[in-house]
């Protein structure tokens, strides 16, 4: 026997005096101050909800309660979700820590991509969407003893996905607990879901946090929040600023510019550490946020600040103390779906009300604080929706109905969801899985379908990898398929946009912006992927580095189910119309055409699109095959490549079945096309 006030009950290890110190600052949290009373809900019910502000400590210590309970005995394991992999990744790291045990061993993480748990793992972060994944083998989560569903005010397609299959699994397995964790108020929605679910408020401690609105709206918020964030810097007194862009590039080009502009004014001002948080940024250099302000330049001279920049994953999935501003100019990248034109597309688009409150709150958690709201109050109050929609109200659910019908759920639209998808959405999603051959005409999960379903990735882009051995070029499309679900790896910053422009030219293909992709990847392998060569060639190392690990994983897919690694030789004049053809073979039903007039319809919705002007395109095909519909101030189609009406009525017959076909320009192209080919064969 250990004696358990000295020795880790995981490890059997005694405890580090870190432990020690952590656990001191552990036992100030809200938490601490319910556990008995929360155990006990546990204990007495399958299923827990738990509200509680943003800080408390819901992500970090419920798991670890669950634990110290017993529930990891029998190799059972402890699952949390959480929506974003940065999160899940970052509060491992945490968790590990604070139960004093090594990343990867007791405690791990499982996000798409990157897996870090071992045979000893007890306790596992993983994304919403991976538990999902693993339901596809293991449909009652046999592995797992707890499942704790953590910031499910969010929203997320997976998650809601998930409440329907627990709610099933929890009839069929007793021994299962479930915990519901959410920051925000609509707990009685979610407890009233679940049969026998118990609900518990965690109080929070958030200091007051005074409002500030514009009194005119801003034209570019953007400059607006520079702006701010060094007025905040030059006037207020101590305390961190926590700044919410949209994205990447923006978030790197304020840190840059505040930066820039802070150092111009010398040691008037005190120093300041510029920090970036997004997705696809290291973990490690993630893990910064948490590092402490810096100390006056001189003793006695003005204090330093930490300027943290983030995407909306600090409104709630992670918490950083010692934010006392907040410069909020009102905006995030949602997801919006059309499922009339089906096309799926990041937007900037304004937060809801519930987001700007949780936003503010960031301010309060140490100390009284301030937001900066860059809009004005009316604003606020007319043009700002209540909540958030639910993703699962406007996302394309071609992946979810795929994944539903691999977990033997054949019937979507009769699924348990909490608030169901507009039933347009999944008759589309249907359609589309029906027409890439996923599902036949009965509904039922075809023999590729099943294998689209392995590969973490949209249907289009697993059709187009499931399809590229026939084209004997599956090693190239893996490439594609990698760097397709990568960041892009242009960098063009506004003070070098024309060397910018030149560097990319080195690698462009005139078919299109797929295979300038190839090039670039094939180029950074060949160059032994120096990050020296990158930079002087304008392309984002890291990046490349994720199209790397996604394509590894990948091949391991690709390999489990026995699809077969070849390519065409590179001298063989089909090298790359056989990749292009493998493309058209998942997303054929996203093309345009080239009208007399010059202007480009799609096929089937006719909608007026125009090429993007990232494109490498240097003419303008008859036939334009798009990755993407962005819609800023026009209808914009972007990743465009060159392909044949040919391959469309060959690989794609059944949808481009012209007896339904609107009449029109495109139509009669067809109608040709389909003359030729009969001729072809008599
Ligand atoms: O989930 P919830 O928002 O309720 O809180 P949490 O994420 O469990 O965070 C509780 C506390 O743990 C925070 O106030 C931080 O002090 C600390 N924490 C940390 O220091 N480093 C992390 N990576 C995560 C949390
Ligand atoms: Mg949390």
């Amino acid at each position: 026997m250990t004696d358990a006030t000295t020795s880790n009950f995981l490890t059997g290890h005694p405890y580090s005096q870190r432990y020690y110190d952590i656990l001191e600052k552990r036992h100030g949290l809200p938490i601490w101050q319910v556990k008995a009373e929360f155990l006990n809900m546990v204990h007495g019910h399958q299923t827990t909800v738990l509200v509680g502000e943003t800080g408390v400590g819901k992500t970090t210590q419920i798991p670890q309660f669950m634990a110290e309970m017993g529930y990891t005995v029998n190799r059972k394991i402890i699952a949390c979700t959480q929506p974003r992999r940065e999160a899940a990744m970052s509060v491992a790291r945490r968790v590990a820590e604070e139960m004093d045990v090594v990343l990867g061993e007791e405690v791990g993480y499982s996000v798409r991509f990157n897996e870090c748990s071992g045979p000893k793992t007890c306790v596992k972060f993983l994304t919403d969407g991976m538990l999902l994944h693993e339901a596809m083998t293991d449909p009652l989560l046999e592995r797992y003893s707890v499942v704790i569903l953590d910031e499910v005010h969010e929203r997320t397609l997976a998650t809601d996905v998930l409440f329907g299959l627990l709610k099933e699994i929890l009839k069929q397995r007793v021994d299962l607990k479930l915990v519901v964790m959410s920051a925000t108020l609509e707990a009685e929605k979610f407890q009233g879901y679940f049969v026998d679910a118990s609900l518990m408020k965690v109080p929070g401690r958030l200091y007051p946090v005074e409002i500030f609105y514009t009194q005119e709206p801003e034209r570019d918020y953007l400059e607006a929040a520079i702006r701010t964030v060094v007025q905040v810097h030059v006037c207020e007194p101590m305390g961190d600023v926590l700044l919410f862009l949209t994205g990447e590039e923006e978030i790197e080009d304020a840190c840059r510019k505040i930066t820039r502009e802070v150092a111009a004014m010398g040691d008037k001002v005190g120093p300041i550490k510029v920090l970036p948080l997004y997705s696809t940024l290291p973990p490690q250099q993630q893990q910064r946020i948490f590092e402490a302000a810096p100390p006056p330049a001189r003793e006695g001279g003005p204090a330093g600040r930490k300027i943290i920049i983030s995407t909306n994953i600090a409104e709630a999935s992670l918490t950083i103390d010692g934010i006392v501003y907040v410069i909020d100019p009102g905006f995030t990248k949602q997801k919006v779906y059309n499922p009339c034109i089906r096309v799926e597309s990041l937007l900037v688009s304004p937060i809801s009300q519930a987001s700007a409150h949780q936003r503010a709150g960031r301010a309060g958690r140490t100390q009284p604080g301030k937001c900066f709201r860059l809009y004005t109050e009316s604003s606020f109050k007319k043009d700002l929706q209540e909540q958030t929609y639910p993703e699962i109200m406007c996302s394309n659910m071609a992946r979810t109905v795929l994944q539903l019908k691999k977990l033997g759920i054949d019937d979507a639209v009769h699924f348990s969801f909490m608030d169901p998808p507009a039933p347009e959405s999944l008759m589309r999603a249907l359609e589309l899985l029906n027409y890439l051959g996923a599902i036949d005409d009965d509904g039922n999960l075809t023999p590729v379908g099943n294998i689209m379903s392995e590969f973490p990735l949209d249907p289009q882009l697993a059709k187009m990898l499931v399809a590229s051995p026939e084209f004997r070029c599956s090693n190239e499309i893996l490439s594609i398929a990698a760097m397709l679900s990568s960041p892009n790896v242009f960098l063009r910053p506004r003070e070098a946009a024309k060397a910018a422009d030149k560097a990319k030219a080195c690698f462009t293909h005139k078919d299109g912006d797929h295979l300038t992709m190839l090039n670039v990847y094939h180029a950074w392998k060949n160059h032994n992927e120096d990050p020296q060569w990158c930079d002087e060639h304008f392309l984002n190392v890291r990046s490349l580095k994720w199209a790397d690990r996604v394509r590894t994983q990948l091949v391991r897919i690709c390999t489990s189910m026995n699809l077969r690694l070849v390519s065409t030789p590179f001298e063989d004049k089909d090298y790359y119309t056989n990749i292009r053809k493998a493309i058209t073979a998942g997303y054929f039903m996203q093309v345009a055409h080239l009208q007399r007039s010059g202007q480009y319809l799609t096929v089937k919705d006719n909608q007026v699109v125009h090429l993007h002007p990232s494109t490498c395109l240097d003419h303008t095909p008859e036939w334009t095959l798009y990755q993407e519909c962005v819609l800023t101030t026009k209808n914009y189609i972007r990743t465009c490549m060159d392909i044949k009406g040919e391959w469309l009525v060959d690989v794609a017959p059944h949808y481009f079945d012209l007896s339904n076909f609107p009449a029109g320009e495109c139509k009669r192209a067809l109608e040709r096309l389909y003359a030729k080919k009969e001729k072809g064969l008599c």
